[in-house]
C-alpha cells in the first residue's frame, strides 16, 4: 500500500523550494542559481476515495489573486499536477486522492522560477509519499519535461549556481559552481508581469553564427571568471546576444538601466533574470545604494515601481520540511 504510513494513517509532506534566476546573461537555458525566497508545497493524502485532486494556493506575496490563478491553475492543467502525474505514471500508478497546497512567496511571472518551484515541490513531496521511487536523475528529468528547460528546475532541486544541460535522451547533466562570496546579487522586481511563454515566443528559431560564437565565448569566460573570482573577466562575460536583445521590447526600462549602470565601476553586469522582467545586477559589495537608486530612478521615470533586494545565493536546494 503505497503512500500510506502504516502507523499514522494519512501522510502529509511539505517541501520548501527556493526561487531561481536563470540564464545569468550568456547562459541561455543552461545557467541557473538558487535564491533565498521560498515557496512551500504540501501534498496530503485525503481520506475519502473519489475526492480527486484538490489544489489550493495561499498567497504570501504581493501578487494579485487573479495573476496567481492565471499562472498556477488549480485543476488538472496545473503544472504541479502534471509533474506529480508523470511521477506516478513512471511507476505505473495514477494519482487519485491528493490535496496539494502551495504557499507562495516567490513573485509570479517575474522571471524568478515560481513555476519551477511548484513543479519541484510537487515532485519531491510526491516522491516522498511514494517511498522514493525516483532518484535525483529521474526527478530532474521529469521536472525539465514539465518546465521545458532545465535552468530553473536544476538549481531549485540542487541549490547553488549550476551549469545544466538537457541531453537528447531527456537526461540532465549538471555541475555546481562556487559563487564568489565577494560578489553581490541584487534582484530588481518590477511591478509588471511577463509570462515565460510570451517571452520565449519573441525568440528566433535560428541566430547568426557570430551571435552564437559571441555567447559561447562569454559562457566560457563566465565559468572561468567564477572559478578564478576574476571581476574584470566577469564584466566581459555578463553579456548576451541570444535572448536579451529580442526581449528588450517586452521589458520596458531594461535598455536604460543597462546603459545607466554601464559606467559604474563596481557593477560587473546587469542581466535579465530568466525570461524577465526582473533584472539581476552583479556587483562588488560597495556603493550598493548608488546602484539601487540608479535602478529605482530609471524605472520610476517610466512609472514602474520596483522591489529591490540584495540577496545571498541559496546553496541548498529543495528541502522536505514537514513529514506527518
Ligand atoms: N531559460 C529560460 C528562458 C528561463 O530564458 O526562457 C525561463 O524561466
Amino acid at each position: 500500500m503505497q503512500g500510506v504510513c502504516p502507523d499514522e494513517g494519512i501522510m502529509k509532506i511539505s517541501v520548501k523550494v527556493p526561487a531561481t534566476t536563470a540564464n545569468l546573461g550568456p547562459g541561455f537555458d543552461c545557467l541557473g542559481m538558487a535564491l533565498p525566497i521560498y515557496n512551500t508545497i504540501t501534498i496530503e493524502e485525503t481520506v475519502l476515495p473519489g475526492t480527486g485532486i484538490e489544489i489550493n494556493v495561499i498567497n504570501d506575496n504581493a501578487t494579485s489573486d487573479e495573476l496567481l490563478m492565471e499562472h498556477l491553475p488549480m485543476d488538472e492543467n496545473s503544472i504541479i499536477y502534471k509533474a506529480v502525474e508523470l511521477l506516478y505514471n513512471s511507476i505505473g500508478q495514477t494519482p487519485s486522492e491528493l490535496k496539494i497546497t502551495v504557499q507562495s512567496q516567490i513573485p509570479i511571472a517575474r522571471g524568478l522560477g515560481s513555476s519551477a518551484s511548484v513543479i519541484v515541490g510537487g515532485l519531491l513531496a510526491a516522491n516522498e509519499l511514494l517511498g522514493h521511487p525516483a532518484d535525483e536523475v529521474a526527478l530532474l528529468s521529469i521536472a525539465t519535461e514539465v518546465e521545458g528547460h532545465p535552468d530553473n528546475v536544476t538549481p531549485a532541486i540542487v541549490g547553488g549556481l549550476v551549469l545544466t544541460s538537457q541531453e537528447d535522451d531527456g537526461s540532465i547533466i549538471y555541475k555546481k559552481l562556487d559563487w564568489p562570496e565577494e560578489w553581490n546579487i541584487t534582484v530588481c522586481v518590477p511591478d509588471y508581469e511577463l509570462s515565460t511563454e510570451i517571452s520565449r515566443s519573441v525568440l528566433p528559431k535560428e541566430v547568426p553564427m557570430s551571435d552564437a560564437v559571441f555567447n559561447a565565448k562569454r559562457l566560457a569566460m563566465f565559468i572561468q571568471a567564477v572559478n578564478s573570482k576574476d571581476a574584470d573577466l566577469m564584466k566581459y562575460a555578463l553579456q548576451d546576444k541570444l535572448h536579451q536583445p529580442y526581449r528588450m521590447k517586452l521589458v520596458p526600462g531594461l535598455d536604460k538601466i543597462m546603459e545607466n549602470l554601464k559606467h559604474e565601476e563596481n557593477v560587473l553586469g546587469c542581466v535579465l533574470s530568466g525570461a524577465g522582467p526582473s533584472i539581476i545586477v552583479i556587483s562588488r559589495k560597495i556603493n550598493l545604494d548608488k546602484i539601487k537608486s540608479i535602478i529605482k530612478n530609471t524605472w520610476e521615470e517610466m512609472n514602474v515601481k520596483v522591489n529591490i533586494m540584495t540577496l545571498p545565493i541559496e546553496n541548498e536546494g529543495a528541502q522536505i520540511i514537514n513529514h506527518e
